[in-house]
């Protein structure tokens, strides 16, 4: 098959990785890409969120499947569009992408549907919102209604914490049409973990969990980041629990979404805390994870491309999913000043020696050659580094021994990824 990915972070390296291993797969073009990605297949210079320019290159290249990485064309309804020229995508349509694309919408389903979740309101009036903070007495989650590139969540301790971020974001605009209506939550607490699911709009297969570290440095401190690494399978749940979010939080959005005229087709991420009442839903989202699929792409043993394929044809039922009776984590090597300003187009170590082992693999992120072919940091994350092994200790110690002869003093990295006490 012909296939085309959309998407250039590491997230898309590892699924291009896992395509490329599959037997169903005779050319892959990637767009746009990054160095990483272009040893596995050809790479096209069209931006994610340019949907008419990626419809052009599908119907080009002739693509036989489109697999859409991030969820910025999801929300678009790149998969619509896609469909509507006869051509074949893996991902949500844009109505059932709103689980993402609109954190009102989610939170309202959810309601709809008892599953659990804080409690929350939503406003687009400034005086009204600064009247719940005084209510929550400040200890509330203010968050951008629609995408904000994983910035738009701001858990507040206090009223000048919660003040500011309403007045950012409905005032000053800070996400632009994304901040216009904002959700003030309840704030919960309890231990994360990511579950991630292939859905066929009907059935669904679990495809693994993963604890993902948001914060940018050690022991959960720091601001928020896209995550600096993530663990899997997520140490936060035992079968008790999982089958517990199964069935209190999986089963009914899948019917739900169903009932809403709205099949949920692609890869959905569910980002849950443990709370002493139970699992509860923080987010959807409507893609992998990254730097979660970094971890859950290694250790399945079944082909994704299949499995992409099955869900396509409404056919996931009887599909055996099975997974390496193995753990990975995966650890973020991040440019300095990031998720805030950094110098970009530093110069990273030769790294070709690590990429050939099967139990440590280098996911490019934010990468570029420069004029003179050397490799780049562009982008806040920069390489992923992945380790496959039988214990998370084992993982630790490959990893960061790998992260130790990469030598890279201009990049930053947390030191506790996969450590248990976190
Ligand atoms: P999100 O981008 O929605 O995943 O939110 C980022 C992080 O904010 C989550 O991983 C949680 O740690 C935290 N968070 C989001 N919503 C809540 C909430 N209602 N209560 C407590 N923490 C939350
Ligand atoms: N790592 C969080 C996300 O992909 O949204």
């Amino acid at each position: 098959m012909i296939i085309l990915l959309v998407g250039s972070g590491g997230r898309e390296h590892a699924i291009a990785r896992a395509i490329k291993n599959s037997p169903l797969t005779s050319k892959l073009f990637i767009t746009p890409g990054n160095p990483g990605m272009q040893k596995l297949g050809e790479c096209k210079n069209i931006p994610v969120d340019d949907i008419e320019g990626l419809c052009n290159l599908a119907k080009l290249i002739e693509a036989n499947l489109v697999i859409i990485g991030p969820e910025v064309p999801l929300v678009k309804g790149l998969k619509n569009k896609l469909n509507n020229i006869g051509i074949k995508a893996f991902g949500p349509t844009a109505e059932a992408a709103m689980l993402e694309g609109s954190k009102t919408f989610s939170r309202n389903f959810c309601k709809k549907y008892n599953i659990p979740q804080p409690t929350f309101n939503y406003f687009t009036d400034i005086e009204l919102a600064l009247a719940e903070v005084e209510k929550l007495n400040g200890y509330c989650v203010v968050k951008a209604d629609g995408l904000a590139a994983g910035k738009g969540v701001v858990v507040c301790d206090n009223k000048e914490q919660a003040q500011l971020a309403c007045e950012e974001m409905l005032n000053n605009k800070k996400f632009g049409q994304s901040s216009s209506k904002i959700l003030i939550e309840e704030r919960i607490s309890g231990r994360e973990a990511s579950i991630f699911v292939v859905s066929d709009g009907h059935d669904f297969k679990l495809l693994g969990t993963a604890q993902d570290h948001k914060r940018a440095f050690d022991n959960d401190r720091g601001p928020n980041t896209g995550g600096m690494g993530a663990v899997s399978p997520a140490p936060t749940l035992n079968q008790k629990i999982l089958q517990k979010i199964i069935k209190e939080i999986v089963e009914p959005t899948i019917k739900g979404m169903h009932l809403e005229n709205k099949n949920y087709e692609g890869i959905l991420y569910i980002g849950v805390m443990i709370t002493d009442d139970g699992p509860k839903l923080i987010e959807y989202n409507c893609r992998f994870g990254d730097p979660e699929a970094q971890v859950i792409l290694p250790l399945l043993n079944t082909d994704i491309l299949e499995i992409m394929l099955r869900s396509l044809d409404k056919n996931l039922k009887n599909c055996l999913i099975r997974l390496k009776n193995k753990k990975s984590i995966t650890v973020v090597l991040a440019n300095r000043g990031y998720p805030n300003e950094f110098e970009k187009n530093k110069i990273i170590p030769n790294i070709s020696s690590f990429e050939n082992d099967d139990d440590i693999i280098i996911f490019h992120a934010g990468t570029a050659l420069n004029s003179k072919n050397e490799l780049i940091a562009t982008g806040g994350r920069v390489l992923c580094i992945t380790s496959i092994s039988d214990t998370i200790e084992s993982c630790r110690r490959k990893a960061y021994s790998t992260i130790d002869k990469i030598n890279w003093p201009e990049g930053f990295y947390r030191k506790d990824i996969g450590k248990l006490s976190i």
